[in-house]
Formats: structure tokens, C-alpha cells, sequence
């Protein structure tokens, strides 16, 4: 199996890739074919007749050849059918997802991938799955058309609003894929990657299991500030200062902050908690409201996590102001 790749071809990390790869060399060698027949004999015309002499001489054009005609419709004819065929059953291998199928949802919205894993587990930027076992995605978004694409998967699949997209594929060894948005989606849309993690069977499910009881024998300041990182909040949200698509959070809890509709609010433990939930409550002045909700992305004890973790970034400036 083709691992690493070539000049062409991303690594080959799905069953089906390599039918993929194979339609996709033949079509590339035999348009090189037709290429180098078709030019070589513009090449050859133009120089076989060309213009000899002051006075072109001209000839009685034939009118058609039959015996010609009917072999340049006949031979591509039967080249396009077996492509057709080809493809067709490619097609249909990429998108009959079989019985037995993991189901995951994928849920894109600006600018980041969530995942909800049968038993409630969820995760954000990483899809976690067991190697040699088939798995159904189920792909939403909650605002604008994405595309899902996992170049060694050879996935590339839309995700639209109200509306359910189904792919499926089968990874082959263990290993990290790179994830993509391969659709124009925003500002942020080429921040909109991630990784797909392939792991054993076991690592999945102790996976699922340390995902349930996360943050468990942790202190909620620690939990919290790796939520930030791994819920993707530090991709809009800076934590020096430096404003990004929403403000930084360096000192913000405690702070009294002032909203675009001219009015002004503590950043306490309910502002907080609210603009995680509905962020488009209360807009900070000089921001867009274009902050998603985390409602089902973020457990009850995760959001308190990250309360505490906001705590300990205001604690430190105090003594700096
Ligand atoms: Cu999402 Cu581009």
C-alpha cells in the first residue's frame, strides 16, 4: 500500500483510495495519449503542407471517409462507456456505506469542525476513529456551505445548513490525516483545518472513555485552559491582547467591557456563561457577531472549566495595571 505518496498523489490512507488513484492514472495517461497523438499530427500537417513556392496549389478537398469516420466515433465510444462503468462503480463503492458503520456526526461551522461520537463523546478539530473499521459520517453546518475534504481519504463532501450529507470511508493503517474546508467560507476559512486521528481499536475506546470523564481529577483552571485550545476558542480569541475575529481574553474576567449597542457590562461568571451559549446576546463593541454557539458542544462542567480558566488570565494583569 502507497503511504507516503508522490509528485501527484497524497498518501493513500482509505480503502478506496487506491480505486480512486488507479481511474484517476488511467484517465491522466490516456489524455497524455490523445494529447501527444492529436498535437503530433498538427505538427506533422503543418509542415507536410505547408506553403512551397509564390502560388499555393489547391486540391479537391475529400468530401468524408467512412471506413475513417465510423473508427474515431467507435473507438472513443467504447472508451468513455468503460470509463463510465469504471467510474460508476467507483462512484458507487465511495457512497454505499456499509451495514456494520461507526456513526459520527460532523458538524462545520465558522471556522471549525465538531464531531459527536455515538455514545455523546464529542470533539472539536480532531476526529478520532478506529483503524480497519468502516465509518458513516453524517455532515451538517450550522451556517454556510463547507466541504469537508480529507485529501488521503480521497473525501471531499459538502456540508450544508439544514440539510444532512452522508459519506463514509475506512482507514487502513494508524495515523494522522490532514483535514480541510474546500469551500470558501470566510474570513477564516483557510484557519478552518484539523486532523483526523487514526487509532487501534483499543486507543479508541479508552479515547471515548477519557473524552466522557474528562477534566475529572483535574483542577477546573487546568481543564478549562485546555478546553481553549482544543474547543478552538484561542483561534478567535488571543490570549496576549492582540485582537483577533473576537476580542482577547487576557484580563477580560472582571473587566468592565462595552457592548456595540453603547451600554457597558462586568465580565462575571454570567456574561461569561452567556456568551458561550448565546454569543450573539451581547456584542462587544468593535466585533462582529459572528461567534457560533458552543450549546451542544460544551458540557455544563466544561463551560465552568473555562470560567476558570478566564479567572486566572485577569489575575495575572492586576498587578501589571
Ligand atoms: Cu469552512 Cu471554508
Amino acid at each position: 500500500m502507497d503511504t507516503t505518496g508522490n509528485l501527484i498523489l497524497p498518501p493513500s490512507g482509505s480503502t478506496y483510495a487506491p480505486q480512486v488513484d488507479a481511474l484517476l492514472t488511467f484517465l491522466t495517461y490516456m489524455s497524455l495519449f490523445f494529447i501527444v497523438v492529436i498535437f503530433g499530427a498538427i505538427i506533422y500537417f503543418v509542415i507536410r503542407y505547408r506553403r512551397r513556392g509564390a502560388e499555393p496549389e489547391y486540391h479537391r478537398a475529400p468530401a468524408h471517409n467512412t471506413a475513417l469516420e465510423i473508427v474515431w466515433t467507435i473507438i472513443p465510444l467504447i472508451l468513455v462507456l468503460f470509463l463510465f462503468v469504471w467510474g460508476f462503480r467507483v462512484y458507487m463503492r465511495m457512497n454505499v456505506v456499509p451495514k456494520d458503520a461507526l456513526e459520527i456526526q460532523v458538524t462545520a461551522q465558522k471556522w471549525f469542525w465538531s464531531f459527536t461520537y455515538p455514545d455523546g463523546a464529542t470533539s472539536v478539530n480532531e476526529l478520532v476513529v478506529p483503524v480497519g473499521r468502516p465509518i458513516k459520517l453524517l455532515l451538517s453546518s450550522r451556517d454556510v456551505i463547507h466541504s469537508f475534504y480529507v485529501p488521503d481519504f480521497r473525501i471531499k463532501r459538502d456540508t450544508l445548513p439544514n440539510r444532512y450529507g452522508i459519506t463514509w470511508f475506512e482507514a487502513t493503517q494508524v495515523g494522522e490525516h490532514d483535514l480541510f474546508c474546500a469551500e470558501y467560507c470566510g474570513s477564516k476559512h483557510s484557519a478552518m483545518i484539523g486532523k483526523v486521528r487514526v487509532v487501534s481499536d483499543r486507543e479508541y475506546r479508552e479515547w471515548l472513555e477519557t473524552s466522557a470523564t474528562a477534566g475529572e481529577g483535574l483542577p477546573p483552571e487546568e481543564f478549562g485552559e485546555r478546553l481553549y485550545t482544543s474547543r478552538g476558542c484561542i483561534n478567535c480569541h488571543s490570549l496576549d491582547g492582540t485582537p483577533g475575529n473576537g476580542p482577547s481574553m487576557l484580563g477580560v474576567f472582571g473587566s468592565r467591557v462595552q457592548l456595540t449597542d453603547g451600554t457597558s457590562v462586568i465580565a462575571d461568571e454570567n456574561y461569561v456563561r452567556e456568551s458561550i451559549l448565546e454569543p450573539q446576546a451581547k456584542i462587544v463593541a468593535g466585533y462582529q457577531p459572528i461567534m457560533p454557539t458552543y450549546q451542544t458542544i460544551l458540557r455544563d462542567e466544561e463551560v465552568n472549566a473555562l470560567i476558570a480558566y478566564l479567572k486566572t488570565l485577569s489575575e495575572q494583569t492586576t498587578t501589571g495595571e
